[in-house]
C-alpha cells in the first residue's frame, strides 16, 4: 500500500483531532478498570498531528484503553487531572518543543492553578513524540526537553516506538510521515496505554 493510500485510510479510521476520551467499551476491560490516555499535540503542517493519530490508534488497540485526543490549547484542567498517561507530540522548532507546547506545560501554573506543590500530575504516565525536517537535527534533545517538563511534575516517563518515544522526519530527505514512522507511533501509544493499565491495577493492590 503506498504512502497516501495508508494514510487515507488511517485517518479514515483513525480518532478525530478533539475527540475526548473515546470508550473501547466493546472490548473486554484491562485489570484495573478503564485506563485513560489522554494525547496532546500541536501541528501546523499536519505531520505531528498524524503522528498523534497514530499514537491515538496504538492506544486504542489496548483492551480497556479510553483514547483522547486534542491540541495543546484545548486541554482542560479537568482532562488533565483525570487522565492516567499523557502523551505529548510537537513538531521540532530550533531543536526544541514549539513554544505552544512549552505554554501548555507553563498552563498547569499559569492558566489551571495547579499548585507545583501539590504535583497534581504525580504518577501519572508521560511519554513524548516529534516530527522534525531533519534526520538528527534534535528530535532527542526534543523528547528530553517535553521528559523534563513531565519529571519535574513527578509524572513517570516511559518510552516506546523508539528509545525516547517516537519519532518523523518530514523534510525533504524523508517528506511526510511514512509507514514506519507510523508505525513507531502506534508502538508508542500501545505502550503507554499498557503501562498505565498495569500502574493502574498496582496502586489498587
Ligand atoms: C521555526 C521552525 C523551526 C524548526 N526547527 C527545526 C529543527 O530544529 N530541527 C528539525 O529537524 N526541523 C525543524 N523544523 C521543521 C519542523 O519541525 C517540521 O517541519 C515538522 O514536521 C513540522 O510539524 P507539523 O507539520 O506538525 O507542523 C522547524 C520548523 C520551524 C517552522
Amino acid at each position: 500500500m503506498n504512502k497516501r493510500k495508508f494514510l487515507k485510510q488511517a485517518g479514515a479510521a483513525s480518532v478525530a483531532a478533539g475527540l475526548v476520551l473515546a470508550s473501547r467499551s466493546s472490548q473486554a476491560q484491562a485489570p484495573g478498570g478503564d485506563t485513560k490516555v489522554l494525547i496532546v499535540y500541536h501541528s501546523v503542517t499536519g505531520n505531528t498531528e498524524k503522528m498523534a493519530k497514530g499514537v491515538a490508534e496504538g492506544a486504542n488497540g489496548v483492551s480497556g484503553a479510553s483514547v483522547g485526543l486534542k491540541k495543546v490549547g484545548e486541554v482542560t484542567a479537568d482532562e488533565l487531572l483525570a487522565c492516567d498517561a499523557l502523551v505529548v507530540g510537537s513538531p521540532i522548532y530550533f531543536a526544541n518543543m514549539a513554544s505552544e507546547v512549552k505554554a501548555f506545560f507553563d498552563s498547569w501554573a499559569l492558566k489551571f492553578h495547579f499548585p507545583f506543590t501539590e504535583y497534581k500530575m504525580r504518577n501519572k504516565i508521560g511519554a513524548a513524540f516529534v516530527t522534525g525536517a531533519s534526520i538528527s537535527n534534535g528530535k532527542e534533545t526534543t523528547m528530553q526537553s517535553i521528559h523534563a517538563a513531565m519529571l519535574i511534575n513527578q509524572m513517570s516517563v516511559v518510552s516506546g516506538g523508539g528509545a525516547f518515544g517516537a519519532s518523523a522526519t518530514t523534510g525533504p530527505d524523508s517528506p511526510g510521515v511514512d509507514e514506519k514512522e507510523l508505525g513507531a507511533a502506534r508502538a508508542l501509544g500501545k505502550r503507554v496505554a499498557e503501562f498505565a493499565a498495569i500502574t493502574k491495577r498496582g496502586s489498587k493492590s
